[in-house]
């Protein structure tokens, strides 16, 4: 099947990362088409020249507009500051390009809303968001007892995300910790929707939210040292009463956290029911807890999933997964929908992302306003 010419706009982090999949694409068994990086874009020299080491860019552009009318490009990968969401992906969506834009998808749930018009305008562009951790085989593997019912009655659920950089109080500031290019959400449009998607694509829905949120480090040094301000939330706990297709009522607590003492982007999800439990830590990936009933008692149990990935690679199945596979993943399952091939666990889509955004909103509201929020 005919490979994906796509371009990349945003060349720092993630722009490499997405370069990374490409290129190692013969990592997936199978015929799936590939997403070949023909064009790159960035403002800033270094992070564009970078990309000259990709043997399949030949395109390079400061202008994004101008990298959009080169018809040569079918998709757009998107990893560009929250501020520019909103412009960038609906000037893509406009050019009639397929998109897979990161997180939050639009700085805030107004701009995420530009972006829903612009889709509206264009339904025959395939959209989605990136969020690769519920890739993980142990994470699909928790989907997969869900989907068979093995929780029984949920009695509450807990998805996190945290991270302890920020615990330097001399780590300089960048964009992710000013307001203007990360906008109101702090931390929580950062992470939020790595605490998200496994959820909601379950059927968690949301129902009220309360939220205690936390600005730590007030100030911060910028690069020439001078101690600036410092606005962003650092840290978020978000309790929300949720309900499911199968009508339990309860709750789901989202954890976002840039200072969380000893951890380096773990994620942990843990669903609780009343005939089974099940936690997962990105601390422990290659694995899964889960309860096995023991006469009355309830004992854990740690099942080890290794590579039993959603689309097989050629890892043997006994070597772990890892940040870097859980991507190779996701883009597989965004060329899969884009070329209607099966997938049966896909990327976040904008209605979720719409979702986080309401959520996000209300939870900003209800720690303003000491309330709970009705969604
Ligand atoms: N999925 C994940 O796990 C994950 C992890 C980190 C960041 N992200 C998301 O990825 C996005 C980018 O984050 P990052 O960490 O890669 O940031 P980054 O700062 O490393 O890279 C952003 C790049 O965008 C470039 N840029 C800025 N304005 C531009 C413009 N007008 N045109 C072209 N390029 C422009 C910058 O020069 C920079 O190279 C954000 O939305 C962030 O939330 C996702």
């Amino acid at each position: 099947m005919k490979n994906v010419n796509f371009a990349v706009i945003g060349c720092g982090l993630m722009g490499r990362e997405f370069a990374s999949v490409s290129m190692r694409w013969l990592h997936l068994l199978g015929d799936l088409p590939r997403p070949v990086i023909l064009a790159a874009c960035d403002l800033n020299d270094d992070n564009l020249n970078w990309f000259r080491q990709v043997p399949d860019t030949k395109y390079f552009y400061h202008d994004y507009q101008e990298m959009l009318r080169n018809p040569e490009i079918e998709a757009v990968y998107c990893a560009v500051p929250h501020h520019l969401h909103a412009k960038v992906y609906c000037d893509v969506i406009r050019s009639g390009k397929h998109l897979i834009g990161e997180k939050p998808f639009g700085m805030d749930l107004a701009a995420m809303e530009q972006i829903e018009a612009a889709m509206a305008e264009n339904p025959n562009v395939f959209v989605r968001c990136a969020s690769e951790f519920p890739f993980y085989p142990a994470v699909q593997q928790m989907v997969k007892w869900y989907e068979e019912g093995k929780f029984g009655q949920i009695i509450e659920a807990k998805f996190t995300i945290k991270h302890s950089s920020d615990m330097d109080l001399k780590k300089p500031i960048n964009w992710k910790r000013m307001k203007a290019a990360n906008g109101e959400y702090g931390c929580m449009g950062d992470l939020g929707i790595h605490t998200q998607h496994l959820p909601f694509r379950l059927g968690f829905v949301p129902k009220t939210v309360s939220a205690y949120l936390a600005n730590i480090a007030k100030e911060r040094p910028d690069q020439d040292g001078n101690m600036v301000p410092c606005e962003t939330w650092d840290n978020a706990m978000v309790m929300c009463g949720t309900t499911n297709a199968a009508g339990d009522v309860f709750p789901m607590q989202l954890e976002m956290k840039r200072m969380a003492p000893g951890c380096t982007n773990t994620v942990e999800y843990e669903i609780y029911g009343l005939n089974m439990s099940a936690k997962f830590t990105s601390d422990d990936p290659n694995a899964i807890r889960y309860t096995q009933a023991v006469g009355r008692e309830q004992a854990w149990a740690r099942l080890v999933i290794g590579q039993r990935t959603q689309f097989p690679v050629i890892t043997g199945s006994i070597f772990e997964f890892g940040f870097s596979d859980s991507l190779l993943q996701m883009f597989a399952a965004f060329v899969s929908e884009l070329r209607g091939l099966p997938c049966a666990f896909g990327c976040f889509r904008p209605d979720e992302a719409k979702l986080s955004h309401r959520l996000l909103t209300a939870a900003l509201e209800s720690h303003t306003q000491r309330r709970i929020v009705e969604l």
